[in-house]
């Protein structure tokens, strides 16, 4: 059951940057008959399949005609019980179990293949887990080139990107950028060494063994989820809902729906001349902007209006560029209020969050 809030699609003040342009994006590759045929001939691995990000990104390769291979550390897991419902799983969907620290179980899944997408990676702040990451990612390089893959698609993050104290307000965030390797380790943030570091072993790995690769870089991804389980960033927007977070930092995050996160994959992996960093950035906003962005649309929930440290002047949005994958034809859904209100639909739905109706308000 879902909850009756009506969404209708206008634009709030609050969408702090990007341009208006319609909900369909388009591929490269043009969608008829003899291009499906294609596909059905190309065989391609999509590592950690089963999360939020892979589970989407397989869905769209199966209605696009591909024969795909998913791996997980344990396909038989309930966790991953929902690959097998989407459309074409039946006749082009295989479930390997494979570890990224494990290189046999890497190679065994890559055997065949014409291209790897490389998603899997813990999306966690905990040290001990950055070699995970790290040689994760050189050993799935590895894997690819050594069994013949032509095309490599690695999942960065924008923690790999934006994390630079030094960063002048006014630089425009893109392909260039680097987060200060310092600074996220002195502050904790293990996830965006990790991933800075491991999107620079895919590019090192990559042009010594020759593999093309092309690499997306997606900021806080939100949007519906296939998998039972919450991931990371919905729980982002989750804890909000819950009332578990009192306060807000007065801080601006960079947001993508996971429509278009997917579609940048698909993107770039057909587009062969395709090659390094794509950020995939949708929309800037002041964390006060997306929560009443929430609060419009979800009224009854207890969504907190007090910003930490309210005293220091509001963050300014950033300035960015996703001009790269524009051009290659990606047309950004841009509208959070949609994805917002998709993505807690969808929350509502799986149980990660109470329905609270209307006159639920006081017993909160
Ligand atoms: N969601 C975002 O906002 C966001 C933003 C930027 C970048 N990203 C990147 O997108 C990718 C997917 O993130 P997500 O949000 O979809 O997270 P998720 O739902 O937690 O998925 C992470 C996946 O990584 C797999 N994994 C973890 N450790 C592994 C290991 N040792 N060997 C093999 N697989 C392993 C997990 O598979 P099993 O546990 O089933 O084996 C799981 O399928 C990650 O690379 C993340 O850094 C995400």
């Amino acid at each position: 059951m879902s909850l009756h809030y009506k969404y209708t699609a206008t634009h709030k003040d609050c969408l702090c940057s990007g341009k208006r342009t319609n909900l369909v994006s388009q591929y490269s590759m043009a969608n008829n008959s003899s291009a499906e045929k294609q596909r059905a001939r190309v065989l391609v691995c999509v590592t950690g399949a089963g999360g939020f990000i892979g589970s989407r990104v397989v869905k769209e390769l199966l209605l696009r005609g591909y024969r795909v291979r998913g791996t997980a550390r344990d396909p038989a897991d309930r966790k991953n019980v929902h690959l097998q419902t989407l459309e074409g799983a039946n006749e082009r969907l295989s479930l390997h179990r494979a570890d990224v620290l494990d290189c046999d179980s890497l190679r065994a899944a890559f055997d065949g293949c014409h291209g790897v997408f490389h998603v899997a990676s813990p999306v966690s702040n905990d040290v001990e887990l950055m070699p995970v990451a790290v040689k994760g990612t050189r050993n799935v390089v590895n894997a690819a080139a050594d069994m013949g893959v032509h095309r490599l698609v690695f999942t960065s993050s924008y923690g790999a990107v934006h994390m630079n104290p030094n960063r002048s307000p006014d630089t425009v965030l893109d392909e260039t950028c680097w987060s200060d390797y310092e600074f996220c380790k002195q502050t904790g943030n293990y996830y965006c060494c990790a991933k800075m570091m491991a999107d620079k072993a895919a590019t090192e790995e990559a042009a010594r063994r020759g593999l093309q690769l092309a690499v997306v870089v997606p900021p806080m991804t939100i949007g519906p989820m296939l998998q039972r389980s919450l991931n990371g960033s919905n729980y982002y927007v989750a804890r909000y809902l819950m009332g578990t977070k009192k306060a807000y930092p007065n801080a601006v995050a960079i947001y993508a729906d996971i429509r278009d996160v997917v579609r940048a994959h698909l993107l770039v992996y057909e587009h062969h001349r395709a090659r390094g960093r794509y950020v995939c950035f949708g929309t800037a906003l002041h964390r006060s902007c997306l929560l009443r962005l929430l609060r419009g649309l979800f009224p009854h929930y207890p969504i907190t209006s007090k910003c930490e440290g309210n005293d220091k002047p509001m963050v300014r949005p950033y300035r960015f560029s996703n001009q790269r994958l524009k051009d290659l034809g990606l047309e950004f859904t841009d509208d959070m209020r949609k994805t917002l209100y998709e993505t807690v639909i969808c929350l509502q739905q799986k149980g990660h969050v109470r329905l609270i109706m209307p006159n639920q308000h006081s017993s909160l």
